[in-house]
């Protein structure tokens, strides 16, 4: 039967599997019968031809994948855009096909040669010829992308492919006449799902199993109601009956071995153009900057993979390498992203990693007016810990108050614009708010991410047990430098710290005036207490180890005196309170700050239930400090870890190396991870303390 429709198909004479571009290929290496695939080939090529011309190239030998011309561009209309394979051994296909259309008065498009393409390997169109769905992720760049939409005129769906077996779309997506779609929803990524789910009503997804997809049934030729494909399950079939469509199963074995089926193996050449359906605007594309230690920070890395993963692709413009070990290294880097929510996410977290984008393309943050109180506008920009500005009047002015999690607002004052971190819970109505991503930079100072001396050779780390001991030296000695300097200190303990021995210990540093500030809970301050006042933590000696009777009764006659008392400090004044790490605050005057919670018996008169008093109240305290050391209080420490600002050396102490992890990882260098248990941890410093503090002798 000859009609308008054409493929165009090339005989396997030279097919094999050769080489490995795709993991079916793997362990198939001439495992394919060129007998049964001489014959598998040609009961397609007689399927089509009784239903539309078939059109030969002629195969080149040593080009084995040249059977697959799908591969060999992306026709519409008279023009076809030309595939740049991704792999070399494909390469020397394209002369071939090239000259095919050449030939046949097709208007060829060449891409750059850097960016790759697979044809329609990678792109199909709607059946109804509405748009056109581009795969990337393996084998197409996603820059790709914005050449079909300007050369073909066509709007673009970007989809992301996720799983290696499904590597180019028409594995595992299938656009069938009256808009069904035939797709196998893992091999995308969620965004691109929606996408699909977006364009595509739910009553004409037909949805395929994985057993199905691993049999190359979504990699379908479809000619109005009919389906040709290697195998379906009999769901499948009922699934496409049901919708109109009558299934036509040819073996296709041969050539799953090379990660190919009848798809594959043709390429509709006759893809009629609805003139009336042009092309929005193109893909959405941005470039920005960045500066600093750029290789050594493993920044780049960052920047470029925080790009890939949210769904975008990148070009690299320039990089200028630094020079010597301490010269900063530049470069320049084109972001593309398939629309512009996906571009607005990827930059918020470049931002946050630094990134520039130049001051050429954007002039002022934009700034939204709070309405209601307590509540930011959309879409306000989220604070990191690291030192932000932001840009008014074409001005770049440092945000104050830098912490993690709040709003930035921008007002006017008579000295000029100020810019502020703010909860969101003090947003006031007639704010002015950061929204989106224009206009905002984070800083990296460069001694932020090198050379802090001795605080950094741990730099970033959790240690192992055998390395406590050189941790312990390197605080210590940072400790007593803070303290020389007349620097600022700040503990946040957790109970465990007495239960473990640790309370006469961290009394200690606190009386030596090693500690400025302390913060934590009811329970850290009522087991001190416990334990100054009765000698048991929990009810347990602390001499002996042992559970004391009635020892579970101490703490709450501990509570009850310390509330006759009015409170700690009085608890002191009238001597009867003589010891611990409660008693050493209150006689030194070293402020704390007790933040209560839902489980706290009693509580203490000085502990704060008020847990937005207690948040202000812990804030303040850690302003100015230098070192913050927390100790076994996964709570208090993440909430003291969101108010403070990147530069502000961190050591977290826990026995669980799950909480060091998560309070270590702030991405900043300065946050040192001990796993350990925390009354040996104080043991041992303490001891350190005490070595740096004897005299000086020659070993
Ligand atoms: N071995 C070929 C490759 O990996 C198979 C191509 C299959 N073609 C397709 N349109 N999915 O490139």
């Amino acid at each position: 039967m000859s009609s308008t429709l054409r493929f165009l198909m090339c005989p396997p004479t030279y097919y094999e599997v050769d080489y490995v571009i795709n993991p079916w290929m793997e362990g198939n290496i001439h495992k394919s019968s060129q007998e049964r695939a001489q014959v598998q080939w040609q009961q397609l090529y007689d399927i089509l031809q009784a239903r539309a011309t078939v059109s030969l190239i002629e195969p080149q030998r040593g080009w084995p994948d040249m059977v697959f011309t799908a591969n060999a561009g992306l026709v519409l209309g008279d023009r076809v855009v030309l595939s740049r394979f991704y792999h070399p051994e494909r390469q020397g296909e394209e002369p071939y096909f090239k000259a095919w259309f050449t030939s046949e008065g097709y208007q060829v498009f060449e891409l750059p040669k850097q960016v790759p393409f697979e044809g329609a390997g990678d792109a199909l169109l709607d059946r109804e010829g509405r748009w056109l769905w581009a795969g990337y992720g393996f084998r197409s760049e996603l820059d790709s992308h914005a050449y079909l939409a300007k050369w073909l005129d066509i709007e673009v769906l970007s989809l992301r492919l996720m799983d290696e077996r499904f590597y180019h779309l028409d594995t595992c997506f299938c656009p069938l006449t009256d808009g069904y779609l035939l797709y196998y929803p893992p091999a995308f990524d969620a965004y691109s799902n929606r996408l699909i789910e977006l364009r595509v009503p739910a009553a004409k997804r037909i949805v395929v199993q994985e057993a199905d997809a691993v049999n190359f049934a979504c990699n379908a030729v479809n000619i109005e109601h009919t389906v040709i494909l290697n195998r379906a399950s009999q769901d499948l079939k009922n699934a496409l009956a049901a919708a109109g469509f009558e299934v036509v199963e040819t073996p296709l074995t041969e050539f799953l071995k090379a990660g190919g089926a009848s798809k594959c193996l043709t390429l509709r050449v006759t893809e009629p153009v609805r003139a009336e359906l042009r092309a929005p605007a193109t893909l959405p594309s941005r470039v920005i900057h960045l500066e600093g230690h750029l290789l050594d920070s493993g920044l780049v890395n960052r920047v470029l993979d925080t790009i890939v993963e949210s769904g975008g692709s990148f070009q690299v413009l320039q990089f200028n390498l630094g020079e010597q070990r301490q010269s900063p290294s530049q470069a320049d880097v084109r972001v593309m992203a398939p629309d512009a929510a996906v571009m607005d996410e990827i930059m918020a977290q470049l931002i946050d990693l630094g990134a520039i984008l130049p001051p050429s393309e954007v002039c002022d943050a934009t700034l939204e007016t709070v309405t209601l109180a307590g509540v930011a506008p959309d879409d306000f920009y989220v604070t990191t810990i690291y030192p932000t500005e932001v840009r008014v009047n074409c001005q770049w002015v440092r945000v104050q108050n830098q912490r993690m999690d709040g709003a930035i607002v921008v007002r006017s004052t008579p000295e000029g614009t100020v810019a502020e971190c703010r909860l969101l819970r003090d947003l006031e109505v007639g704010d002015r708010v950061v929204v989106g991503v224009e206009g905002i930079r984070t800083v990296r100072k460069a001694d932020s991410q090198r050379n802090s001396q001795e605080f950094t050779f741990m730099g970033s780390g959790v240690s192992s047990e055998r390395r406590v001991e050189l941790v312990v030296e390197q605080i210590a000695w940072e400790l007593r430098r803070i303290r020389d300097q007349g620097g600022k200190v700040v503990v946040v303990a957790g109970p465990v710290v007495i239960h473990t021995g640790g309370g006469e210990h961290l009394a200690k540093l606190i009386r030596e005036g090693y500690v400025q500030g302390l913060l934590g809970g009811n329970a850290i301050a009522v087991h001190d207490m416990e334990q100054a006042m009765m000698g048991t933590s929990l009810g347990v000696d602390m001499q002996r180890g042992v559970p004391v009777r009635g020892g579970h009764r101490h703490h709450l006659k501990v509570i009850n005196t310390i509330r006759r008392c009015g409170s700690i400090a009085e608890a002191v004044r009238q001597g009867i309170l003589t010891s611990g790490v409660m008693y050493e605050c209150v006689q030194r005057n070293i402020p704390f700050v007790l933040a209560g919670s839902i489980r706290d018996d009693g509580p203490l008169p000085d502990t704060l239930m008020d847990l937005i008093q207690a948040q202000r109240e812990y804030s303040r305290l850690v302003q100015g400090a230098n070192m913050i050391l927390m100790l076994s209080s996964m709570l208090h420490s993440i909430g003291v870890g969101n108010m403070t600002p990147a530069g502000v050396k961190l050591v977290c102490v826990d026995i669980n190396p799950a909480v060091v992890t998560k309070l270590a990882d702030r991405g900043s260098v300065e946050s040192i991870g001990v796993v350990t248990d925390v009354g040996l941890f104080l043991s041992l410093m303490v001891q350190q303390l005490d070595r740096l503090n004897r005299p000086y002798t020659v070993a």
